[in-house]
């Protein structure tokens, strides 16, 4: 058994699902993964040049691979049967490609209730924070408990460790929010309420020696959506919004912005072990023609695209591995 991981390394929304596409258009996956969150999660993905926005399902239903929502998730039935259908009227095979684990958590429609009085942390309002408090408070309910899912049950152990046919297993584990939201390493209370890291995916069945790439994405730039006051006071910022479409691909709220902030960036691709990292929308800097980073406290200005990719690059090559492969991407589509 092999897996790769694809990791968000800043506050999600970096481009995970495009990563995990393009991912699965090159390499031979038996199995794509979502290994945490639920449908507060929305994936932007251009398939063929037509875009798609998942909340639940792993992007392995674009390409005829087994996609399954893992044990570290918590699953809102109606909406996952309402993606089911939308991805099956558009030609995609997802109901015969895509599993839930048996012992992944439903999220109620009581949770969605709760969570919707939220006005401290600025959730999605898709009730992830309640069903995760009932996951862990063991008084949750599991996807095998639900008649709604009798079709798309898988149990992981059996799939993963007594499935004569899959000796060969080769996963992709797509993950959801960002090192920013983890509960642990995020800026508490504004964190989601699932681990946003390497060892979340791990935490789905598969054992620590079986990781083989960890893709750690980033933006040039940083957004964050949610309560606390996070956009810096550039008025570029205005405008990257606009040319970048920063806003919420699952509640359409404005992302705020920021630029990028290098010490995180480090922190993050130190945790998660990242050897393969791409930095997406240097198209949008590319229009605005400003290119700035955070250094600690020090902002610094570059005067083209070469001498900021330059300088990240370097640093990170120094600070957290020697032999990282940094990408710089512009596209929608590919990396
Ligand atoms: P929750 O995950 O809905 O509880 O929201 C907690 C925080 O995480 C809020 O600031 C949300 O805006 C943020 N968040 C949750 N999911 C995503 C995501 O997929 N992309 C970006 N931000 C997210
Ligand atoms: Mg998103």
């Amino acid at each position: 058994m092999i897996a790769d991981v694809v990791v968000d390394l800043q506050y999600g929304d970096c481009g995970k699902g495009k990563i995990a596409h393009a991912l699965c258009r090159e390499r031979d996956y038996t199995h794509v993964i979502r290994y945490n969150g639920g449908c507060n999660a929305g994936h932007t993905i251009y398939h063929n040049g037509v875009k798609f926005v998942t909340h639940h399902i792993p992007c392995g239903v674009f390409f005829g691979i087994k996609s399954i929502i893992g044990p570290g998730c918590v699953i809102h039935v109606d909406t996952f049967l309402e993606e089911i259908d939308k991805l099956e009227k558009a030609g995609i095979p997802a109901s015969k490609l895509v599993h839930v684990a048996t012992n992944a958590h439903l999220i109620t429609d009581f949770h969605r209730l709760e969570d919707g009085k939220d006005e401290i942390i600025g959730t999605t309002k898709k009730g992830n924070g309640p069903a995760y408090r009932d996951k862990y408070g063991r008084r949750g309910v599991r996807a095998l408990e639900d008649p709604r899912l009798q079709n798309y049950l898988i149990n992981m152990y059996h799939e993963l460790f007594e499935n004569e046919e899959e000796e060969e297993i080769e996963i992709l584990f797509e993950g959801a929010q960002g090192f920013g939201l983890d509960p642990d390493w995020g800026d508490y209370p504004y964190v989601t309420s699932s681990h946003c890291t390497v060892g979340s995916a791990i935490l789905n069945g598969v054992p620590p020696k079986c990781i083989r790439d960890v893709w750690g994405v980033a933006k040039i730039y940083e957004t964050y959506v949610g309560a606390k006051d996070f956009e810096g006071p550039d008025e570029i910022f205005e405008e990257i919004r606009e040319l970048g479409q920063e806003y919420g691909a699952t509640t359409g709220r404005p992302r705020q912005i920021n630029w990028l902030d290098f010490d995180m960036l480090k922190m993050a691709s130190r945790i998660n072990g990242v050897n393969k990292m791409v930095i997406n929308k240097m198209d949008i800097l590319e229009e605005v023609n400003a290119w700035c980073l955070y250094d600690g406290p020090n902002l610094y200005e570059f005067k083209k695209r070469s001498d900021i990719e330059f300088w990240i690059t370097g640093k990170l090559e120094m600070e957290v591995n020697k032999e990282i492969e940094i990408m710089f991407s512009g596209d929608k589509e590919y990396i």
